[in-house]
C-alpha cells in the first residue's frame, strides 16, 4: 500500500498565532459594535426622557385642557419612541441571535433608522428610503446585518460634515436569487488610490472619534466585509471624489422565499 500524503498537517506556530489574532480581532469588532450601539441607544433614550420631563412640567404648570392635552400627546409620542428604542436593543440581544435565519431586510433598515434618526437630524443629514415591501427574506443573522448597516450609515454621515442626503435602497436584484441593499451618500467620495485599502482592518483616514464618539478605528468596513463574506454575499463600492459613495451589498435570499415569491 502506498502512503497517502496527509491532507491535514498540523498548523505551524505562525499559522496558529495568526488564527488566534484573527479571533481576537473578531472579539474586538463585536465589542466595538456593541459599545457603539449601546452608546447610540442610551443617547437617544436620554433625549426622549428629556422630552417627557419637559412636557410633564409644562402640563403641571398650565392647567387648562388644551395645554394638558398637548403635553400628554407629546408624552405619549415620546414614550412610544422610547419603547421602540429599547425594543431594538432587546431584539439585538434576544430574537435576532447570531444564527442565520430568514430575515426581513426592510425591518432591519427601519430599526436601524430609529436608532440614528436624531443623530442624522443633528448633522443635517436627510434620509431617503426606497424599501420594496415585497423583497424576499434573506438568509442572514439580523444582528450582524444591523451592524453592517450602522457602520455604513455612520461612515456616510461622517463623509458629509456639512450635511447631505443618504439614500437606502432594498429590493430584489436583477438576479432573483439575490437581494440588493444599497447605502448611497453625496459626501466627500473616496480617492481612487485609497479605494483598495478601505476594507483593511485599522485603515482609517479619520483623526479619531468625532464629537459623537464615533469613527477612527478603521475596523468598520473590515467587519462589514467579514460579515458579508460569512453570509456568502458580496459587498462592493462605487465612489467619485466630490460626488459621493455607494456601498452595494448582495445577499442570497432564504431558500423558501424563492418558492413563495
Ligand atoms: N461613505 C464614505 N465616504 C467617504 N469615505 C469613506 C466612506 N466609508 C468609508 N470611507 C473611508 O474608508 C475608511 C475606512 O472606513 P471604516 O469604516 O473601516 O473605518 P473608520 O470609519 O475610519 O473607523 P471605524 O472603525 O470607527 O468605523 C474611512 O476612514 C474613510 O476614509
Ligand atoms: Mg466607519
Amino acid at each position: 500500500m502506498q502512503a497517502q500524503p496527509s491532507t491535514q498537517r498540523p498548523l505551524t506556530d505562525q499559522e496558529a498565532h495568526l488564527q488566534y489574532l484573527k479571533s481576537e480581532l473578531r472579539k474586538m469588532q463585536s465589542l466595538a459594535a456593541l459599545g457603539e450601539l449601546t452608546g447610540t441607544a442610551t443617547h437617544e433614550f436620554n433625549n426622549v426622557l428629556m422630552t417627557i420631563i419637559n412636557y410633564a412640567k409644562l402640563g403641571l404648570r398650565n392647567r387648562d385642557d388644551a395645554s394638558r392635552d398637548k403635553a400628554l400627546n407629546k408624552i405619549l409620542d415620546a414614550s412610544q419612541r422610547a419603547a421602540k428604542i429599547t425594543g431594538t436593543i432587546l431584539a439585538q440581544a434576544r430574537n435576532r441571535g447570531d444564527s442565520m435565519e430568514p430575515t426581513d431586510l426592510v425591518g432591519i433598515v427601519n430599526d436601524s433608522l430609529v436608532l440614528l434618526e436624531r443623530e442624522m437630524r443633528q448633522y443635517r443629514v436627510a434620509i431617503e428610503t426606497e424599501l420594496d415591501p415585497a423583497t424576499p427574506k434573506v438568509l442572514a443573522s439580523g444582528n450582524q446585518i444591523q451592524r453592517v448597516l450602522l457602520n455604513l450609515l455612520i461612515n456616510a454621515r461622517q463623509s458629509m460634515p456639512d450635511g447631505g442626503t443618504i439614500l437606502i435602497r432594498v429590493g430584489s436584484g436583477s438576479d432573483k436569487s439575490l437581494v440588493d441593499l444599497t447605502v448611497r451618500d453625496n459626501g466627500s467620495g473616496i480617492p481612487h488610490e485609497t479605494l483598495p485599502h478601505i476594507f483593511d482592518a485599522f485603515y482609517s483616514t479619520k483623526q479619531g472619534p468625532d464629537e459623537s464618539g464615533k469613527g477612527g478605528t478603521g475596523l468598520g468596513l473590515a467587519a462589514c466585509k467579514e460579515i458579508i463574506d460569512a453570509h456568502q454575499g458580496r459587498i462592493r463600492v462605487e465612489s467619485t471624489v466630490g460626488r459621493g459613495t455607494a456601498f452595494i451589498i448582495r445577499l442570497p435570499i432564504a431558500g423558501d422565499s424563492l418558492a413563495a415569491a
